[in-house]
C-alpha cells in the first residue's frame, strides 16, 4: 500500500506580521516547512503533496527544487478542504498521512509508530497529547468506555469540553479511500465557517470506524507556530532538546541553555562546548576538541584533539588533527589545515591549504595562498591576492620563514626554506633557501618638530 503525505500549508499566518510567508520562517536554522519535508522524505512515500496558497509564488520560488507535488489551493476554506485538493492525485488503495507545515518538528520515528499503528490497525490514526494549556486547539472527546467520537475545536467547544486537556496535533493517518469519502460531506456549517478535518472523527464513529491514537512522545514536537514568540519559544525548545542529546551521548556542553545547532552537529569522544556558540550546517568534531566561547562553526570539519578558542569564526573549513586557532581567527571558506597547523588572533585566511605544522599567530591576511610543511609566517603577513580585476595564487614552498609586515604581491612563488625579510614587499619571485628583503631606508630629519594644535577663536 502506498503512503501519501499532505502537508498543509496554506494559512495565511498573518500573526507573523512579515512579509515572508510563515512556513518559509526558520527553526533551526532551515524554513519550518523543509523541515517538516524532509522528515516526511524519510519515510519513503510514493508522494509528498505539498498544500499552497499564501505568499504561493514565494514559497515555490524558495522551495521549488524540492521534489514535492505542489497543490495551489486558491481559497482557504479550512483544513478539510485544503487536503480534499490532494485527493485527485492519491489513488484510492493508498494510505494518507496529513501534516502541517507550521508544526516543524514532528520527528520522523514518531511519524513511523503512528504508521505502523495504522498499518495494523487500518484504522484512522490520531497523533495526540496531554498538555497543561488546550487553548486554541481540537479537544479529543472520548466515551466513558475512553473510544473516541469526536475531536471539538475550540471556538465550537463548550465550557465543559473546553475543560479537556487530551489535543490533537493536527497530525493523522488513514485509508485514502475513507478520507475520499468522509471530506466530501464535511460541512462549513460551524463559526469559522470552515471545512474543518477534524470533523471527519465523528462521520468515522457514524460509520463504527474505530480511532485509534498515539501519544507524542516530546510535546515540542506537536508545537505548532502561529506567531514570532511561538517560534522564538520552540526554537529554545528544540535547542534545548539537542544539547541534551549531545549531553547524554557523552559531549561536554558548558551550558545547554547557550548552544544553538542550526543543522547537524556530530562529536567524537570528550569533546568540550564553551558557552555562545552556534554550529550551522553539517559539522563534524573530532574526539578531544574544545570548542572556546562565543565561536561560529559552518560546515566545519575537525580532526581530533584541535582546539578552536574564544570568538573564532570558521566557514567551509578541514582541519586535520592537532590543530590550534584563536582567538579572534576567521577562518574563510577553502581553508585546508594538515596535521598540527597554527592559526592565531586577528588572522584571516580563505582558500588557504596548509601542510603539516605551519603558523600564522598574530595579524594576517592569507588568501589563495598555498603553504608547504612547516611554514612560519610573521605577524603582519598580507597576500596581496586582488589586484582589482582578477585574484591571484601565493605559493609558500615547505620551510619558509616570513618576517613581520611583509607584503606578498601575487601571483608569486617563495621556493624552499627562503627567509623573507621583515617590511619587505615582495613582487617577484623567490629564490629557495636565500634571504631575500626589500630595502626601506631608514633616515632621520634632524631637528623636526612635531606639530602642535592650533588654537580656535570663536
Ligand atoms: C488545527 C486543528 C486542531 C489541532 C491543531 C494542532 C483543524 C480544523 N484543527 O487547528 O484540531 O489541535 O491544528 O495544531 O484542523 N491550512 C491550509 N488551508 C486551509 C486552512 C489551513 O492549508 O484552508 C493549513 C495551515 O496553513 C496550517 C494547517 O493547515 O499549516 C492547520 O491550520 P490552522 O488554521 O493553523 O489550524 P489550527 O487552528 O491550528
Ligand atoms: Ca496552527
Amino acid at each position: 500500500m502506498a503512503l501519501h503525505v499532505v502537508i498543509l500549508a496554506a494559512g495565511l499566518g498573518k500573526r507573523m506580521q512579515s512579509h515572508t510567508p510563515k512556513v518559509l520562517h526558520k527553526l533551526g536554522g532551515e524554513p519550518m516547512l523543509v523541515r517538516v519535508i524532509t522528515t516526511a522524505q524519510k519515510l519513503a512515500p510514493a508522494a509528498i503533496h505539498v498544500i499552497y496558497g499564501h505568499g504561493g509564488e514565494h514559497i515555490r520560488q524558495t522551495l521549488g527544487h524540492l521534489e514535492v507535488n505542489w497543490v495551489l489551493q486558491v481559497q482557504q476554506l479550512g483544513t478539510g478542504h485544503a487536503v480534499m485538493q490532494a485527493l485527485p492525485q492519491i489513488p484510492d488503495e493508498a494510505h494518507i498521512l496529513v501534516l502541517s507545515g507550521d508544526v516543524p518538528l514532528i520527528q520522523t520515528n514518531t511519524l513511523q509508530t503512528l504508521l505502523n499503528s495504522f498499518l495494523s490497525s487500518q484504522a484512522l490514526s490520531l497523533l495526540v497529547a496531554r498538555v497543561a494549556d488546550p487553548t486554541g486547539l481540537g479537544r479529543i472527546i472520548r466515551n466513558q468506555a475512553g473510544i473516541i467520537q469526536a475531536i471539538i475545536e475550540e471556538k465550537e467547544a463548550d465550557e465543559q469540553q473546553r475543560q479537556i486537556n487530551e489535543i490533537y496535533s493536527g497530525i493523522c493517518c488513514g485509508k485514502a479511500s475513507d478520507f475520499k469519502r468522509w471530506l466530501p460531506q464535511l460541512s462549513h456549517n460551524n463559526s469559522q465557517n470552515e471545512y474543518y478535518l477534524t470533523a471527519i472523527i465523528h462521520l468515522a464513529v457514524k460509520e463504527h470506524h474505530l480511532i485509534q491514537s498515539l501519544v507524542v512522545p516530546h510535546l515540542f514536537e506537536i508545537q505548532g507556530v502561529n506567531n514570532r514568540l511561538q517560534l522564538q519559544q520552540l526554537e529554545r525548545l528544540w535547542q534545548q532538546h539537542q544539547a541534551q542529546e549531545l549531553l547524554i551521548a557523552g559531549v561536554a556542553i558548558a551550558d545547554a541553555q547557550r548552544i544553538d545547532i542550526r543543522g547537524e552537529l556530530n562529536c567524537g569522544q570528550d569533546v568540550f562546548i564553551d558557552i555562545n556558540c552556534i554550529f550551522t550546517g553539517q559539522v563534524t568534531l573530532g574526539d578531544h576538541c574544545t570548542i572556546g566561547p562565543n565561536c561560529s562553526l559552518t560546515e566545519v570539519t575537525l580532526g581530533n584533539n584541535c582546539h578552536i578558542k574564544a570568538n573564532s569564526v570558521l566557514e567551509n573549513c578541514h582541519l586535520a588533527e592537532d590543530c590550534e586557532i584563536g582567538p579572534f581567527a576567521r577562518l574563510r571558506p577553502g581553508t585546508k589545515l594538515a596535521k598540527g597547523c597554527k592559526i592565531g588572533n586577528f588572522v584571516e585566511t580563505k582558500n588557504a591549504v596548509f601542510a603539516q605544522a605551519c603558523k600564522a599567530n598574530h595579524l594576517s591576511y592569507l588568501g589563495d595562498v598555498s603553504l608547504g610543511k612547516g611554514v612560519n609566517i610573521g605577524a603582519g603577513t598580507i597576500t596581496c591576492n586582488y589586484d582589482g580585476a582578477n585574484k591571484h595564487q601565493t605559493i609558500i614552498e615547505e620551510g619558509v620563514f616570513v618576517g613581520s609586515n611583509t607584503q606578498l604581491i601575487a601571483p608569486v612563488t617563495l621556493g624552499a626554506y627562503a627567509t623573507i625579510g621583515a617590511g619587505s614587499t615582495i613582487r617577484k619571485n623567490v629564490p629557495a633557501g636565500e634571504l631575500t628583503l626589500s630595502e626601506n631606508k631608514q633616515k632621520t630629519i634632524k631637528g623636526w618638530k612635531r606639530p602642535v594644535k592650533s588654537h580656535k577663536t570663536e
